[in-house]
């Protein structure tokens, strides 16, 4: 035991041995490729004794700030690109398909099912968005009953989970693609808009002088019998946003142009009165058991 080496190395060496009884091989594995990783970084940057406290600091004060309705270790994973990576290797081969992105914390169980083009918007939440498009398998068919559960952002750049005074179900709603894969609704033209950022991970980016914006969208969650489940976005083209977003979200094929129409278009939607934009987005999803 006297002789026993500790030099770092040694030190990852032992905590690697230590896990050689574990049974479970999976675990295993994830568990000696965390450490390798953590002690590798830390060896990398030389950690001191304060960075560690304060790191240890900064997870205890995530951990305080987290409860059923802030999730803030999701959001650091955001933020640090890990929720990203975890989706593309999850979906690695998603090939032909929808992109997916991330889901966020503003998605809410239980939106009310609407009908074919109804509108999502219970109070005036800012200009008026004919959303449409269709629900289709890799070869180009209809997928009938899709169903498409859709939540956004207004004006004011909150979600109707965000906001107490906003009715519940502003800006959310469920839809089924019809016979030949259609699908629309009525929103509103979503906005830029920041990630809470009023805790660790906020100072976070502001003492790395990062931002803390996502760039205007409109979230879906398309699942279908037989296909992969996807979550997905929509991202406004003219967003300023689009090469910075604070979640690395973003993927070019998931970007589209929200087209302005007059008044007087003869396609303007029931309850529209004045200016309003199109944005047509087609969803196509993969067969479940290819995308993992
Ligand atoms: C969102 O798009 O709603 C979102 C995603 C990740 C972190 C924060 C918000
Ligand atoms: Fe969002």
């Amino acid at each position: 035991m006297t002789d026993r080496p500790t030099a770092p190395e040694d030190i990852t060496a032992d905590v690697l041995a230590s896990f050689e009884g574990c049974d479970d091989a999976r675990l295993r594995a994830v568990l000696r490729g965390l450490v390798r990783h953590l002690h590798g970084f830390a060896v990398e940057v030389g950690l001191t004794e304060q960075e560690w406290e304060a790191g240890i600091r900064f997870l205890t004060e995530t951990g305080h700030i987290t409860d059923e309705r802030r999730q803030e270790f999701i959001l650091l994973s955001d933020t640090l690109g890990l929720s990203m990576l975890v989706d593309a290797i999850a979906h690695e081969r998603r090939e032909g398909g929808t992109e997916s992105t991330v889901l966020g914390p503003f998605w809410a169980a239980a939106s009310p099912l609407r009908g074919y083009g109804e509108s999502i918007v219970e109070v005036p939440s800012g200009e008026p968005a004919w959303v449409y498009g269709r629900v289709l398998d890799v070869a180009g068919a209809p997928i009938p009953g899709a169903e498409l559960d859709v939540w956004q952002n207004g004006d004011d750049r909150m979600y109707a989970v965000q906001n107490p005074d906003a009715p519940e179900f502003n800006l959310r709603g469920r839809f089924s693609a019809r016979a030949d894969g259609s699908y629309a609704f009525l929103g509103v033209r979503p906005v830029d808009y920041t990630i809470p950022d009023d805790g660790p991970v906020g100072r976070m980016l502001a003492a790395t002088g990062r931002h803390p914006w996502r760039p205007a969208h409109v979230h879906l969650i398309v699942t279908a019998p037989g296909y992969e489940t996807l979550v997905t976005h929509v991202f406004d083209a003219e967003s300023a946003y689009l090469d910075s977003d604070a979640v690395f979200g973003v993927k070019p094929s998931l970007v589209r142009r929200f087209i302005p129409r007059s008044a007087d278009d003869p396609e303007r939607p029931h309850g529209v009165t004045g200016e309003w934009f199109s944005v047509e987005n087609d969803i196509v999803l993969v067969p479940a058991g290819l995308g993992a």
